[in-house]
């Protein structure tokens, strides 16, 4: 989930190599110029921005790349070449437009590897180390842990649909930096289901006790909602029942086109109405956030004039008002049968919560795509940072709780963004937060330079 201002505005492109118009907070050091590595015919292809400097730290590679958006002009691709970092951005072959959802596991994973295998062989490179951020975050956990462990991290009988022999053979990174990582693909897919649907066939039937947008569930327009409990409970069941619905009709069709009864031999289109996890689609603790509101425990809290150790509370302002229930473009989700099961696809049950700091009962471990699932088996250096302002911010707490990893380190940024830019709407007085691309990367730069980890 990159989209933090609103559906429309995420859909225009931020451009591609577009590095001499980048806004800089620090004007006085030139921007690099990426140079592009282009995989022929296989869709993949990124910037390479190399530092203006040769020390140590040059050799060390971050490798950025998103589950299904253009990454290759995102922020880290400049805040860290800056601070003496080489760092690749590239994308892989998903749409970019948002309008549809193609994106398949396995696909993914073979294109990360794709330009990681490249990116550690070249001859100025020493470590590889990935950056993720939202969906990239849960589409690199899983990487990382499938890298390190092999098939057998993902093709377990846990997983609603287990993976091939092909994830045997992927390199796995030296460290792995999660910023702002989702909950999950899967997990946002789920939370993104209108419980109030009736007919999966048919938008335009709403169970209005359901619905999040009726003013009598405590819907408010342009602030802050305030849902009744009661309508907390019945959203809720009616989320895992639909869950439950879309998940069994899924699994149905995939026994039938295995069986040689499918629409067409390998797989079929779906199209699930009041679902798409791209933008803000039915996520109630955006237009009400009471919800995922602070940590569990107190961690590192990056200000921009120093550090406190506390219980981390989010700042974000309400969002969320736009309900595309009705809308093919912007609110179904447009995929196919294996590519749901494989990619998109959770288990949940009746114990499901969203409470202020988390949620519960979400059975991370049957997606491919949720990194909560995927922490355990990492080993490598991890570094887990959250954004106060924005609701993917817990998610660092849960990751660093679960790490597998010996060596992790965790921090939130006051006052950033998902996109990791100062959220401004979110400050009590112009300045209150700063820069938080700079305290951010500051941050980063420090523990990437930290003696005996990768230097
Ligand atoms: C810009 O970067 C230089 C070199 O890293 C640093 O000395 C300077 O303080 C930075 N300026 C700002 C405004 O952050
Ligand atoms: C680094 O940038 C400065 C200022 O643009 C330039 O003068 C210098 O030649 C550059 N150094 C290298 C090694 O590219
Ligand atoms: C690694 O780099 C060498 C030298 O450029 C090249 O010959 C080789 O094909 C590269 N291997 C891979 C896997 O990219
Ligand atoms: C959807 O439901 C509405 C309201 O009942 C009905 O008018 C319309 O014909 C239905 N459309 C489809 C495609 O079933
Ligand atoms: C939210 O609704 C409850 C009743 O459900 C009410 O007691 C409370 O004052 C409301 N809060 C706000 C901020 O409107
Ligand atoms: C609407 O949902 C409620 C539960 O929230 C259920 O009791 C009711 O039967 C549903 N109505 C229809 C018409 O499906
Ligand atoms: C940071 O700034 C805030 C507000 O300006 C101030 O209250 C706080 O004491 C400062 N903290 C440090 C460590 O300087
Ligand atoms: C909320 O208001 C905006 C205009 O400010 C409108 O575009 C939007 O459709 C409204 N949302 C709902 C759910 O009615
Ligand atoms: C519900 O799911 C949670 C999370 O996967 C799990 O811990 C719990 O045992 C499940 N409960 C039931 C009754 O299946
Ligand atoms: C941490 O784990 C790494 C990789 O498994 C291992 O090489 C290292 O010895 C471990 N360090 C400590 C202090 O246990």
């Amino acid at each position: 989930m990159f989209f933090s201002m609103g559906y429309a505005a995420a859909l225009v492109s931020i451009g591609v190599f577009a590095q001499q118009t980048f806004a800089s907070s620090n004007g006085t050091i030139p921007m690099p110029i990426p140079t592009l590595k282009d995989f022929d015919d296989t869709g993949v292809l990124g910037g390479l921005y190399k530092p203006n400097t040769t020390t140590d730290r040059a050799r060390i590679g971050v490798y950025v790349m998103h589950a299904e958006q253009d990454y290759t002009n995102f922020v880290a691709c400049h805040a860290l070449p800056k601070r003496g970092f080489t760092v690749f951005c590239a994308n892989n072959e998903a749409s970019k437009s948002g309008y549809m959802s193609d994106i398949n596991f396995e696909d993914m994973m073979i294109q990360v590897n794709t330009g990681l295998v490249w990116l550690r062989n070249q001859s100025y490179i020493d470590k590889v180390v990935i950056l993720g951020h939202s969906g990239g975050g849960a589409m690199m956990a899983a990487y990382q842990n499938i890298a390190e462990n092999g098939a057998s991290a993902c093709n377990g009988p846990e997983k609603i649909y287990p993976c091939s022999d092909a994830m045997n053979d992927l390199e796995p990174a030296d460290g792995l930096m999660l910023l702002d990582a989702n909950y999950g693909l899967s997990t946002m897919a789920f939370l993104s289901f209108n419980p109030a649907i009736v007919d999966e066939k048919n938008s335009s039937l709403l169970n209005q006790s359901m619905n999040a947008y009726n003013p009598a569930n405590g819907f408010i327009n342009n602030t802050e909602s305030n849902y009744t409990a009661s309508f907390m409970e019945r959203f809720k069941e009616g989320a895992v029942a639909r869950n439950s619905r879309i998940l069994k009709y899924t699994q149905e069709r995939l026994a039938a086109i295995e069986a040689g009864y499918g629409a067409y031999g390998d797989d079929e289109p779906l199209t699930i109405p009041a679902a798409l996890y791209l933008g803000f689609n039915n996520l109630i603790f955006g237009a009400d956030p009471r919800y995922l509101h602070h940590t569990t425990y107190s961690w590192p809290l990056l200000h921009k004039n120093g550090t406190t150790t506390q219980i981390v509370p989010s700042v974000r302002v309400p969002a969320n008002f736009e309900d595309y229930s009705q809308n093919w473009q912007y609110g179904a989700l447009k995929t196919t049968i294996r590519r749901f099961l494989s990619t998109l696809a959770i288990r949940v049950n009746e114990t499901y919560e969203i409470n202020v700091d988390g949620f519960e009962g979400i059975d991370y471990a049957s997606s491919q795509t949720a990194p909560l699932a995927a922490i355990g088996g990492i080993k490598v250096p991890l570094l887990t940072m959250g954004m106060t302002g924005h609701y993917e911010y817990l998610n660092a707490e849960k990751l660093h709780l679960n790490a597998g990893s010996n060596d992790t380190s965790i921090a939130f940024v006051e006052g950033a963004e998902h996109s990791i830019n100062t959220c401004i709407e979110c400050e009590s007085y112009p300045g209150e937060f700063g820069d938080t691309v700079i305290t951010c990367f500051n941050y980063v730069e420090n523990w990437l330079a930290k003696p005996g980890r990768f230097l």
